[in-house]
């Protein structure tokens, strides 16, 4: 087996962000068997509790998650994940992006969701989820359909929140 990438992350407002990923069939299973171990790497390194493959480039409905409860690793590979039960019950947790660095916001979401997925084993699974996992869940879900949390905010916040990441990486870029 080859090592792990650490692959490059797309920041926003970078246009493959805002696509629509399509399905990982049969025909894309090296594929992701490869890609799998990268996005991990990359997710840790970065270091973040979720990655979808949209924000390395790669238009496929595949993502990760891993909140690390307690110190402890526990992985989660999504393979065309897909949301079939949302609580009318609303829930707001302060949301980050890797692809949107040092910017976070307070988002409202459904307070508990249930997903449909297949992991990385081609098994169909289905996760029932709150708190934190929930909104991670539904987060990860939502860049498979070229959505960034700042578009569940109004578009005043979203607007200086990209104001601002702009600023701040043409600082990093010229520093
Ligand atoms: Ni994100």
């Amino acid at each position: 087996m080859s090592e792990a990438k650490i692959l490059p992350i797309l920041i926003a407002p970078d246009r493959r962000l805002k696509q629509r990923a399509r399905p990982v069939t049969e025909a894309d299973r090296a594929e992701i068997e490869r890609l799998i171990p990268d996005l991990f790497a990359t997710m840790y390194a970065a270091p973040g509790i979720g990655l979808a493959a949209p924000q390395v480039g790669i238009g496929l409905r595949l993502a990760v998650i891993d909140l690390r409860p307690e110190e402890r690793p526990a992985p989660i590979v999504l393979v065309n994940p897909k949301v079939v039960a949302a609580s009318a019950e609303l829930a707001t947790h302060e949301e980050g992006c890797l692809s949107l660095p040092n910017q976070y916001a307070d988002v409202t979401r459904p307070a508990r969701v249930k997903v449909a997925y297949t992991d990385e084993k081609g098994h169909e699974r289905t996760l029932e989820a709150e708190g934190l996992l929930a909104a991670c869940l539904q987060h990860e879900i939502d860049h498979l359909d070229g959505i960034l949390f700042i578009d569940h905010l109004s578009p005043l916040k979203r607007n200086m929140i990209l104001r601002r990441l702009a600023k701040e990486q043409r600082l990093k870029a010229a520093s």
